[in-house]
């Protein structure tokens, strides 16, 4: 390497490609050991920049257009670009109780923060809940992200809830109610300093967005007990935080100036 080359900073966005096209060779790889796992499978594609830099790789590339019988996405705008690239799709609407059982080895997404444990906050495109879903119904989640996107602690990055219309009244006010059951919970010293409403904005199912901006960040067990917490108010439908509880990333493909980390559970 010369010394411009060396002293060359990537942008953040660079970084995001860095980390898309290293999933991309990981899912290759796996894919050229053992091709008969591939078998009558799809893959989860989530929403964002990051996302939409995995999307244009595999759009360009035949060998995902066999490996993957349809992409399942988090939302319309993903299954937009995937459309507008030639890429077969299948919408989770598209499943009903008499059909096989669908088999996606892999949903690859960003994240807006992530910590060490794989813990993440998402929701920042407002697509937290079909993430959610499919991120589940796959068998492990390749979270893309560039060096700005690993945390400590989670919390400094709002956290998106999807809640139906009807319920804003409620859930605010539940939401301000936990600030004073704090004592009686694991939760204590984690605080609600505002809760802002995504202006203009509703999510694919048509509900609204709460952002919750906290005094302070959260460990990986406050971060479990917080999403379930929230969650359990009338009126919400699901919640940012992607921990142990529900699914947590599998393995993150976080880009550096340095070069890529893979961060795994195993
Ligand atoms: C959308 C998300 C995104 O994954 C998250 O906001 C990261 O976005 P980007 O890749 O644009 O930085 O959760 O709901």
């Amino acid at each position: 390497m010369n010394t411009n080359e060396q002293n060359k900073v990537l942008s953040q966005d660079n970084l995001k490609l860095t980390s898309a096209k290293s999933a991309f060779d990981y899912i290759l790889n796996l894919y050229q050991q053992q091709p008969k796992n591939f078998d009558n499978s799809y893959i989860g594609i989530g929403t964002g920049s990051t996302a939409n830099f995995f999307i244009d790789l595999i759009s360009k590339n035949d060998d995902f257009k066999r490996i993957f019988k349809a992409a399942i996405c988090s939302s319309n705008v993903s299954e937009q670009r995937l459309v507008a690239n030639n890429f077969p799709i299948i919408s989770l609407t598209d499943f009903h109780e008499n059909s096989p059982k669908i088999f996606i080895p892999f949903y690859i997404d960003g994240a807006d923060e992530i910590n060490e444990n794989l813990q993440m906050i998402k929701g920042g495109g407002g697509a937290l809940t079909k993430e959610k879903i499919v991120a589940t119904m796959s068998q492990k989640f390749l979270c893309l992200a560039d060096e700005t996107k690993l945390v400590n602690k989670l919390g400094k990055f709002p956290l998106a809830v999807e809640v139906l219309p009807s319920a804003k009244y409620l859930v605010i006010q539940k939401l301000n109610e936990l600030n004073e059951l704090n004592e009686l919970n694991e939760l204590k010293n984690i605080k609600i300093i505002k809760i802002t409403e995504r202006k203009n904005f509703i999510t694919d199912s048509n509900n609204l967005i709460l952002d919750l901006h906290f005094a302070n960040t959260f460990d990986n067990q406050q971060a479990m007990i917080l999403e379930q917490t929230i969650n359990n108010i009338v009126g919400v439908v699901e919640n940012g935080l992607f921990t142990q509880h529900s699914k947590a990333a599998d393995v993150l493909f976080l880009a550096t100036q340095n070069g890529i980390k893979n961060i795994s559970k195993e």
